[in-house]
């Protein structure tokens, strides 16, 4: 039998980062783990193995400590990286950008450096819809133009891809794909894994969750008298497990010798744009319970409308996301039900 391929996921005990390592151990490949705790829990990893039978190798290292990186990549031969790791926070991104310069674009960097120290020749970048600002033609395919990013964080994705982009060309044939994520949601079917939001979410899926628990006693809808059919902003909500088996399939398509070209890039979308308050409709339909929202003002920096183009990656990728609306507000229901009764129990 052929050895598995060794893949290293950076960032894997975080919510995409997870929910992507139980997919790959389940298709036969062997994986390690390196993060830092900053943004995910030790507990993961005993979820991991109880969904999956496997315990992966995991190291809490921060791939800012060069030294560090080198000494696990020197006792671990690894065949392909997916980097997840990195600082995600919009809001945190505009009051902190330096912190989140250095630590998204110097932790790629030594990455990448090992790579052609180890002959790591295969790599998956853990990108953002983001990067495309406010589209001007929807859906959005992958060679609209980059607009100038609406954050710091947004800014060290594009940043990440010239990077990446510029690399490709001098790395000796190494192969190199972006995935460019919309709205990453919802949960392992297990319900022992999710978004686990450190502090006070920002996102609107744990917003909704936690406020229909009632862990926070209402929610704002931030602005209804945008230019979209009910005033509220669109978006394009995707189960993170059709995020996380679209990694697979990249991981997939380099190590069989598929890709096109030393760098290519993905959109991981639906294809359908809804509103807030379409999934907030939605979220009170499918649990039966009501929500307390209250329509406020306009967030700072938000997009008005955007949903992928996803031809290109159904076509070319070989990947096409099949999760429902429902199994997305579904899962993630039922993880906010199991972080709640973990805070009870903690009493
Ligand atoms: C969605 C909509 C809000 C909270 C995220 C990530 C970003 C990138 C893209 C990965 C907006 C509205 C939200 C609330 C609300 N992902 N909202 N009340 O802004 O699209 O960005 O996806 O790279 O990193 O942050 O997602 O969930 O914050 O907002 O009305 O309490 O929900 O205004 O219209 P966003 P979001």
């Amino acid at each position: 039998m052929a050895a598995k391929s060794k893949i290293l996921v950076t960032g894997g005990m975080g919510y995409i980062g997870s929910h992507t390592v139980v997919e790959l151990i389940n298709k036969g490949f062997d994986v390690y783990i390196i993060d830092n705790l900053s943004n995910s829990r030790n507990e993961v990893i005993d979820s991991i193995e109880k969904i999956t039978g496997v315990c992966p190798v995991f190291k809490n290292i921060d791939l800012n400590d060069k030294p560090a990186v080198n000494d696990f990549l020197r006792k671990y031969p690894i065949d392909a990286i997916i980097h997840f790791a990195a600082y995600k926070s919009v809001n945190d991104s505009v009051n902190q950008p330096l912190s989140y310069y250095r630590n998204n674009l110097v932790s790629l960097l030594n990455l990448l450096e090992l790579c052609i120290d180890y002959n790591i020749m295969h790599f998956v970048f853990s990108s953002s819809c983001s990067v495309y600002g406010q589209p001007d033609r929807l859906p959005i395919d992958e060679f609209a133009e980059v607009k100038k990013a609406e954050s710091p964080y947004a800014n060290t994705k594009k940043i990440g891809e010239d990077i990446l982009f510029d690399f490709s060309k001098t790395a000796g044939g190494m192969k190199i794909i972006s995935l460019r994520y919309f709205n990453p949601v919802g949960g392992h079917p297990s319900a022992l894994i999710g978004e686990y939001p450190l502090g006070a979410p920002q996102n609107l899926f744990p917003v909704i969750t936690q406020t229909a628990i009632g862990k926070r006693q209402g929610m704002k809808v931030f602005g209804n008298d945008y230019d979209t059919p009910d005033g509220s902003c669109i978006r394009d909500y995707i189960h993170v497990m059709d995020i996380a088996a679209a990694h697979v399939v990249a991981i997939e398509r380099m190590l069989n010798g598929k890709s096109k070209s030393t760098y290519e890039l993905f959109n991981l979308g639906t294809g359908n744009g809804l509103s807030v308050l379409e999934i907030i409709y939605a979220f009170e339909r499918i649990t039966g319970v009501k929500l307390n929202y209250e329509i406020v003002g306009r967030r700072e920096g938000d997009v008005v409308k955007i949903y992928a183009d996803t031809d290109y990656a159904n076509k070319e990728l070989g990947w096409k996301a099949v999760r429902t609306l429902d199994d997305m507000i579904t899962s993630a229901w039922a993880w906010e039900k199991v972080l709640n009764n973990e805070s009870v129990s903690k009493i």
